[in-house]
């Protein structure tokens, strides 16, 4: 076990310390900060984010290649190194989103200190596993509640019942201090200074101790606070004059779905926040698609907040030296694909809409051709409900935003009635109505074709056209270079049905493969 140390060293007493303004105790105990946490972890990188087009110069500040893949560890091991030997004989509990607890547990194993973690029950395997991974047999979790808040409360029960001190993951001073030697690094980079810094705000402590730091260095800086929008706490507190709570609480940004920002960093951010910025749950996406393609780094989403306000306001920060912090990289793999699959329609125009055409073979080929030329398909539902009309839904997308702007009047001209059902619940949802009882002869194919411009119209065009007509669709662009629908075709007669089915290629120019579906598929489509 590492010896543990009391407060900082330096000319000032503890009780001339205390006497001292908040601010000027947070700096002061960021110096000492800077004496500590090396023993725990390395400093992290900055690095030039060079995006197409005009817009600031953004840099990052790489805390996700730490070794608990965030920023946590500076404050956790700040705090943890001052316990005194009694303190540290008790141990420590905590409550965590996720990354603090490695923080925890980093600094539990390194000192040799046992430390009991709760977290809510939704916190991320990845954060669990590695919370296990740096604390080995020093740490416990305890999954408790739906949210951070529940987690608090079930770590402040076991503070007073076992009297282990309990580390704040933001409302408590050398915390604040351990984060803002993120911000010392950022200065002795000599990459300053800095017009403008964006940090995503949780509870307040890494705002607090870089802000802090930052204008020590370089007063005329500019500080943001980021915030989601189902999570602006910070914002809430800054309006009220005082911290208070937010009854609902939105979870994607993990890291920073914190109800009540802390007393002691909202003492500080008051004063060294310019303003709060809020960002959504998207444009957070989008950031972290952006810092893909950019860095190639993978981002948590809540840190790349920051990176989404700056994106925001790209126009305003033109010629701006702009800092953000990556401070997180702890995401599950299966919530990346699902983001991944959002952003790949986010980052172009896209629209849904709902299109009349009448119930006859060859019509929706019709609306494709006279419409849609040119325009990407992302996604085609399509289940028949009606005898007379059928109403496609399609969510279209493309580069250029003139192009979608341009549809509607298509439509209207080509007499197609139509209605945006841009983010509806059903179609989000994948509900797709199908009455077999209209059906006459249908069949349906799993087809896989290659995803490029066309190759599924050629598809239709050149085997379905004039056959059949299409009674169900199901297709979403999935990024992968193979597109995979299932299709549903309804035939006059069971003997064009079989001709066909016994005719079509199984693989041909633009698809790789077409395969029937077996009877006992059909007829829980078709609910028979
Ligand atoms: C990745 C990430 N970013 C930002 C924050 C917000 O930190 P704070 O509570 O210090 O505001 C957290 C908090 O855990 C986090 O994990």
């Amino acid at each position: 076990m590492r010896s543990c140390q009391g407060g900082g060293s330096g000319a000032t007493s503890r009780m001339e310390r205390d006497d001292m303004p908040l601010d000027r105790r947070l700096r002061q105990e960021i110096l000492f900060a800077r004496e500590r946490v090396y023993r725990f972890g390395q400093a992290t990188p900055l690095e030039r984010l060079i995006l197409p087009g005009p817009g600031p110069e953004i840099w990052v500040k790489r805390e996700d290649l730490s070794a608990v893949k965030s920023y946590k560890w500076r404050g956790a091991c700040n705090r943890m190194a001052v316990l005194t030997r009694a303190e540290a004989k008790r141990g420590v509990v905590t409550a965590s989103a996720g990354n603090h607890a490695q923080g925890v547990a980093l600094a539990a194993r390194a000192l040799g200190i046992s430390a009991r973690i709760y977290m809510p029950r939704s916190t991320p395997k990845v954060k669990q596993s590695a919370v296990l991974h740096h604390g080995g047999e020093l740490v416990r979790i305890y999954l408790s509640g739906d949210s951070y808040d529940e987690a608090v409360h079930a770590a402040r029960k076991d503070e007073r019942e076992t009297g282990a001190v309990y580390v704040h993951a933001y409302d408590d001073l050398q915390v604040m201090a351990g984060q803002g030697t993120l911000a010392d690094e950022v200065v002795l980079s000599g990459q300053g200074p800095f017009d403008a810094a964006y940090l995503q705000i949780g509870g307040g402590g890494l705002a607090a101790g870089v802000s802090t730091w930052l204008k020590t260095y370089w007063p005329d800086i500019e500080i943001i606070g980021v915030e989601s929008v189902g999570q602006a706490s910070m914002k809430a507190a800054l309006t009220a004059g005082e911290p208070v709570t937010l009854e609902q609480l939105d979870l994607f940004c993990d890291g920073t779905a914190v109800r009540k920002a802390g007393d002691l960093p909202f003492q500080i951010c008051r004063h060294t926040l310019s303003r709060v910025e809020t960002v959504t749950n998207r444009e957070v996406s989008q950031a972290m698609r952006t810092l893909w393609e950019g860095l190639r780094c993978i981002a948590e989403p809540a840190g790349a907040m920051g990176l989404a306000a700056v994106l925001k306001n790209r126009a305003d920060l033109l010629g701006k030296r702009v800092l953000v912090v990556l401070c997180g990289a702890n995401i599950d793999f299966l919530q990346l694909g699902v983001i991944a699959q959002s952003v790949g329609w986010a980052n172009q125009a896209g629209r849904t809409l709902r299109v009349r055409i009448p119930e006859r073979p060859g019509t929706m080929l019709e609306l494709l051709d006279r419409c849609f030329a040119g325009i990407n398909i992302a996604d085609f539902q399509y289940g028949k409900s009606g005898e007379r009309d059928a109403w496609p839904v399609f969510t279209l997308t493309a580069d250029d935003p003139v192009t979608l702007e341009a549809l509607p009047a298509k439509l209207d001209t080509g007499g197609f009635l139509w209605e945006d059902l841009t983010d509806a619940v059903d179609v989000m949802f994948r509900a797709i109505p199908l009455r077999g009882d209209l059906l006459h002869h249908p069949a349906f194919l799993r087809l896989d074709f290659h995803e490029r411009a066309g190759a599924l119209h050629d598809f239709l065009d050149h085997h379905i056209r004039g056959t059949a007509s299409i009674c169900y669709f199901n297709y979403r662009q999935s990024g992968e270079r193979i597109g995979r629908a299932l299709i549903g075709l309804d035939f006059p007669s069971r003997g064009a049905r079989d001709a066909l089915m016994r005719s079509i290629p199984s693989h041909g120019d633009g698809y790789r493969l077409c395969e029937p579906l077996d009877d006992a598929t059909c007829s829980r489509l078709t609910g028979g």
